[in-house]
This record gives structure tokens, sequence and C-alpha cells, in this order.
């Protein structure tokens, strides 16, 4: 076995040399219930106050408690003033990262549907973030051209449509300041960045962009396996 052991028969935990004295049972349950546990995750219905959904389930759409907790330690660890997030949902990546920021930060977060919007504007009243968080209501395309050009940002999460990521990412990065950090979700987009041929629009928006982040030599990068795949870069 050593002798065959290739770099990639260690990557994730559950593969067989990660779990090899596993005795049985839910593996992913078990391992989800541990890192819970001990880094003491909470239900996002216990970190917030919160309005849900009665059209979308947070299960579905939301980035789950231990992406909420990376963001959460990155905020802390960088201390960006100025964060920019595409694709709110109910606002709990945003109410994550606003509450971990610097006082006098400030993030702005857009978001396509005003059902969402709505929530998330309740969401951060309830929560006694509204001073620091401001939703733009729209499609990010537009959007994103009406932010003045001379505002620069500590932190950019884009996590909205994917079929427009790589669009999303060439227009934010020149207004990431170096030293800033852009960090892109659902990058590996259920697989279908992985197949020669992308089979969906969205898995083709991933790949366009994941193809973009390769070329770009001015970062350190991270594919990081976890969740639907999270792209870390940070600018030098
Ligand atoms: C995966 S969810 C965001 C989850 C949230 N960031 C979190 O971590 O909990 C994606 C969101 O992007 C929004 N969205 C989709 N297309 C968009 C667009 N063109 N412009 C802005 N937001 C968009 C969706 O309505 C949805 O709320």
């Amino acid at each position: 076995m050593a002798a065959d052991l290739k770099l990639w028969d260690k990557l994730l935990p559950d593969q067989r040399l990660n779990n090899i004295y596993f005795g049985g049972g839910d593996y992913h349950h078990a391992l989800y219930d541990l890192i819970v546990h001990t880094s003491g995750l909470q239900l996002p219905q216990e970190s917030f106050k919160l309005a849900l959904s009665d059209k979308v389930t947070i299960e579905e759409m939301a980035s789950n408690p231990v992406q909420l907790r990376l963001l959460d330690l990155i905020v802390r660890v960088l201390q960006p003033m100025r964060i920019i997030e595409i694709g709110a949902f109910i606002g709990l990546s945003a109410m994550t990262m606003a509450r971990a920021m610097p006082a006098g930060g400030k993030l702005t977060t857009i978001e396509k549907f005003d059902h969402f919007a709505d929530i998330c504007r309740r969401n951060f009243a309830a929560n006694g973030l509204a001073d620091r968080i401001t939703v733009v209501e729209g499609d990010a395309f537009e959007a994103l051209d009406k932010i003045p050009k001379s505002e620069l940002f500590d932190l950019a999460f884009i996590d909205g449509n994917k079929e427009r990521y790589a669009h999303y990412f060439e227009t934010l990065e020149p207004r990431v300041r170096s030293g800033g950090l852009i960090l892109v979700d659902d990058v590996f987009f259920h697989g279908d960045v992985l197949n020669a041929k992308t089979t969906t629009e969205k898995g083709e928006g991933c790949k366009r962009f994941m193809e973009l982040a390769a070329r770009r030599n001015n970062y350190v990068k991270l594919a990081l396996p976890l969740c639907n795949g999270l792209m870390l870069m940070l600018k030098n």
C-alpha cells in the first residue's frame, strides 16, 4: 500500500487511509458531530435571531456552520474594515462576518431577489447589525458597477450566481486592496468542474473562473476541498 501511495490518497477525511480505523456506521454524521462538539459550533438559529425563508431552507442554500466558522476566523485574523459579498440569501454569512469585524467596519452585500433581501434586512436589524451591513438589492452584474471605483475592499466573498463568477472576480479584483482576500464559494460545483466538458451552465461558470484563477500569479491561492469547494486568493 505505502509504495502505491499517491498524493491525492489522503486529501479528504473520508478517504480510506484517513478513516481506516473507523468502526462502522454513518462516518459523515459522526465526523460532523465531532467537529461541532470540539469547535463549539451552534445551529444558525442559536447563533442569531433568525427569520427564515418559506421558499428555500438554510440546509439547501446557506453556508453551513463549519464554513461560517471559517469565515468568522478569517475575519478575526484579517481584521477587514470593508467587506463585499455577492449573494446574501437570508444573511447568515454577512452577519457572521459583520459580527467578527473590528469596530467601524462596514459590509455591503448584494442580493438579487427581494424575498431574500427583505429577510436579510429583518435579520440584520434583529441582530443589531443593520448599521454595519448595507443590503444592495439587485443583480450583482449591474450593482457592482454602481459601487464607486475608488472604494477598496479588504475582503470579498463571491457566492452569487455561478454563471458569472469570472466576471465578478474580474470586476472586484482591482477593488480589493493589496493584502486583501477574495473568497469564492462552490467552485467545484458538485463535481461538474472536474468533467472534461461541464454539464451545467453553473458548472461552466465555475470552471471558467477556476481557469482564470489558475492563471493569476499575483495571489497566494488555495482551492480548499471544503463542502462544495472554496477558493481562497490572497492578493500580493
Ligand atoms: C448560495 S446563496 C448565498 C448564501 C450566503 N452567502 C450564505 O453563505 O449563507 C446565493 C445567493 O445569491 C443570490 N443571487 C443569485 N443570483 C444573483 C445575482 N445575479 N445577483 C445577486 N445575487 C444573486 C441568490 O438569490 C442567493 O440568495
